[in-house]
């Protein structure tokens, strides 16, 4: 059995997330996607919004559960009994801060290792970043992001107005 943990801050999840997801989901016989609670950043959406939104938008992939985590990846890492962790690259410019990040992990505990995937075209140029941009300006995220998503963005939106 081969279990693999996909950790990042998914605030919020958009399709390029989920595109990794799936991939991920035919290679590995489990997937947790985990959700960091972030010290210093300010997210849109607490932790446990976005775990209860990575739930909803992976409902249908049986052999994917979502948690959260504090402190450091590997410790979450084996106690979840996963010894792979998956990343996606979207473009060059993230390679340098993942293989940094991959190798200081390979560092703290070397039974973890780091498999990369690499985008798909279509989402390479996506970022929660960019999509939070968007949808603050009212623009349409319809192609960033599944519609339950973009729904609980905007209602964010508003009842910050
Ligand atoms: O979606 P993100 O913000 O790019 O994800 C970054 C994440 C969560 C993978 C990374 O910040 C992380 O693993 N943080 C936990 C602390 C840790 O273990 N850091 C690694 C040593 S620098």
């Amino acid at each position: 059995m081969k279990k693999a943990i996909y950790p990042g801050s998914f605030d919020p999840v958009t399709y390029g997330h989920l595109d990794i997801i799936r991939r991920a989901a035919s290679i590995f016989d489990e997937i947790t996607v985990s959700v960091l609670n972030n010290r210093g950043k300010s997210p849109l959406f607490s932790v446990s919004e976005r775990v209860n939104i990575l739930k909803e938008v992976t409902k249908d992939l049986p052999n994917v559960t979502v948690d959260s985590f504090d402190g450091l990846l590997v410790d979450h890492a084996i106690k979840s009994g996963a010894d792979v962790v998956i990343r996606g690259l979207r473009a060059i410019t993230d390679f340098e801060y993942e293989l940094q990040l991959a190798q200081t992990n390979r560092k703290l505990c070397e039974k973890v290792d780091t498999v990369f995937l690499t985008t798909s075209l279509d989402y390479a140029y996506l970022s929660s970043s960019t999509v939070k941009e968007v949808a603050s300006y009212g623009g349409d995220i319809s192609k960033f992001v599944p519609q339950y998503v973009a729904d609980q963005i905007y209602y964010k939106f508003k009842k910050g107005e």
